[in-house]
């Protein structure tokens, strides 16, 4: 019995290793995987542009004004910075980090973050849900940046 103790032991801090790796491996993203997402939703939708995503559409998403949504809010850089490489600000003052993925690298990497925001943003300055083409052209400049 006694002989056996550090065995076992070894076997559950193996198992919870061999847990956790996984699970972070399962939950890491990155902003390719996104990439990926919405090119196969924009595939499935039959919008997928030729030539693919386009980090020259995504600039002109990010800086037009865009009407649909509320008033207050009609440019993605009404809260995110004039370029992706600014700090913006929140309605309330706070700062938000840049958006370019040289400044922000750990930037579109957690698809639930991604996805929540992009309803959340999308709403308030286009209302409506920003369509996967849009998400892809949006994070390509971003990458770009
Ligand atoms: C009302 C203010 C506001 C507006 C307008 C806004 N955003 Fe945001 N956005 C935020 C905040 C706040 C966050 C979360 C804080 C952070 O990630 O630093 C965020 C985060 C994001 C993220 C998550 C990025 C990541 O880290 O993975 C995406 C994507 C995004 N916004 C896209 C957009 C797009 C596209 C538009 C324009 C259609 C837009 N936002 C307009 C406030 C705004």
């Amino acid at each position: 019995m006694k002989r056996k103790t550090p065995f076992i032991l070894a076997g559950v801090v193996l198992q919870a290793m061999a847990l956790a790796g996984m699970t972070s491996a399962a939950l890491a993203g990155s902003p390719q995987e996104m990439l990926k997402r919405y090119e196969q939703q924009a595939k499935e939708q039959g919008i997928l542009p030729q030539g693919g995503f386009s980090a020259e559409r995504g600039k002109a998403f990010y800086e037009a004004r865009h009407t649909g949504g509320k008033p207050a809010t009609p440019s993605c850089t009404t809260c995110h910075g004039k370029t992706p490489l600014d700090v913006g600000q929140t309605r309330t003052g706070k700062p938000i980090e840049p958006m370019a993925l040289s400044k922000s690298p750990k930037r579109y990497s957690d698809p639930e973050k991604v996805e929540k925001w992009f309803l959340r943003n999308c709403r308030s300055v286009l209302g409506r849900e920003c369509t996967p083409v849009e998400k892809g052209d949006f994070i390509t400049f971003m990458i770009s940046q």
